[in-house]
């Protein structure tokens, strides 16, 4: 069904190839730079992954600004500041952000304060405050889950005041995204997992929450496709390529989906658990999406129904019957969720996460209060967040 008005907005151009970051040098030249300030951190560091940036400079004009290799697991006000002063000393004129979410979203706080001339950031939290258009950013995803490479937010640590700021604009858009199969083939496969189950549930939330639409639908449905076809084999060998640039174009293809259809309530659930708990975004979304689905059946019965041929094959969708359909939905995700904890001992319950039952109402009084909560199509309030959380901790 198309809804009677929406809109879909992703101008990242996208390089997807086992090679694909080596055109960096054109990229740069094509928007006009040529002095990038590289933000990354010690993890890809340590992996080697910056040889094959480096390398893609070597014949070019084109030359690094300066490298930034330290920006910490939850990107931070501090650093933020930090790398602003490195690109302006330097002379840099663009951004690479290489690394996960973290480093993503620290690249994007720093392209606001050097657009803005500021030093100031908590100055343009929110949404749609920022009005000028941004220094060209360039990102390469080390991860294949929170599709950061292709939506307009950032979230930032203020560690000193304990809270999360997040920054949402049109203007936080990359110019390119560059998919390329060597910046993965390392992940660890425990990561693997859970970020693979954050880029699902993307998918599968901007299929089904409220602001889903036609164009959103389809780089959904393909994700799921390519995540369920391909995260088993990743994560059972890390090194095969084929299955890594499906990854990589799934959370890709999901973030491009969420951006513009938003999520629903596994991210409000998981965004306070991950809070309150501090665990891994993705666990928390592998962990509470096969409850939410059940939670959400009542509304959106058809919708969940229809995931299970991109899910699970064209072969057993012909097979189920049509009003058993969105149960089997259900049964495949937990048939991968058992899986993946065999493989990696992905936890699949609050309790595998070592979350503390007495912890629950505290997370359920968060959760109900999480902004993705409006987009979901059940409302959720204090008990039934209190009801889905017992069912998910057992
Ligand atoms: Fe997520």
């Amino acid at each position: 069904m198309i809804p009677k008005y929406y809109e879909f907005f992703n101008p990242v151009k996208i390089l997807s190839g086992h090679k694909a970051l080596d055109n960096i040098p054109y990229e740069l030249e094509q928007l006009g730079v040529k002095k990038p300030l590289i933000i990354t951190d010690k993890g890809i560091k340590k992996a080697g992954l910056l040889k094959y940036v480096k390398r893609a400079f070597a014949e070019s004009n084109t030359i690094i600004g300066s490298i930034y290799d330290d920006v910490p697991s939850d990107s931070s006000l501090e650093t933020v500041y930090k790398i602003v002063k490195i690109f302006k000393d330097n002379s840099c004129d663009s951004i690479i952000a290489v690394g996960g979410g973290s480093v993503i979203d620290t690249a994007k706080g720093v392209n606001i304060l050097i657009t803005e001339d500021s030093n100031d950031l908590m100055k343009f939290a929110g949404a749609e405050i920022l009005k000028n258009p941004m220094k060209p950013l360039i990102v390469i995803p080390t991860t294949s889950g929170t599709g950061s490479e292709v939506t307009l937010v950032a979230v930032i640590s203020d560690e000193k005041n304990n809270t999360k700021m997040a920054f949402t604009s049109l203007h936080l858009l990359p110019r390119v995204a560059i998919l390329d199969t060597r910046m993965t083939l390392t992940l660890p496969a425990h990561i693997t997992a859970a970020t693979g189950m954050d880029a699902l549930t993307h998918a599968i939330e901007a299929y089904t929450c409220i602001q889903k639409n036609p164009i959103s639908d389809a780089h959904a449905w393909m994700a799921i496709k390519l995540i369920s076809e391909n995260l088993i084999t990743a994560v059972k060998k890390g090194k095969d390529k084929k299955a890594r640039l499906a990854l990589l174009n799934a959370s890709c293809m999901a973030g491009a989906a969420f951006s513009n259809s938003m999520v629903g309530m596994v991210h409000s659930l998981g965004h306070a658990t991950g809070g309150i708990c501090h665990i891994h975004h993705g666990v928390a979304m592998s962990i509470f999406l096969p409850y939410v689905l059940e939670y959400n059946l009542i509304k959106i019965r058809e919708y969940i129904s229809e995931l299970l041929f991109p899910l699970a094959g064209n072969e057993i969708y012909s097979k189920t019957s049509e009003g058993q359909r969105a149960e089997k939905v259900i049964e495949c995700i937990n048939n991968l969720r058992d899986e993946l904890y065999k493989l990696t001992k992905l936890p699949r319950t609050l309790k595998e996460a070592g979350i503390s039952k007495e912890k629950i109402p505290e997370i359920a009084k968060l959760a109900i209060g999480d902004g993705s909560l409006t987009f979901n199509p059940v409302d959720m309030d204090y008990e039934d967040a209190i009801k889905v959380l017992n069912k998910a901790y057992k």
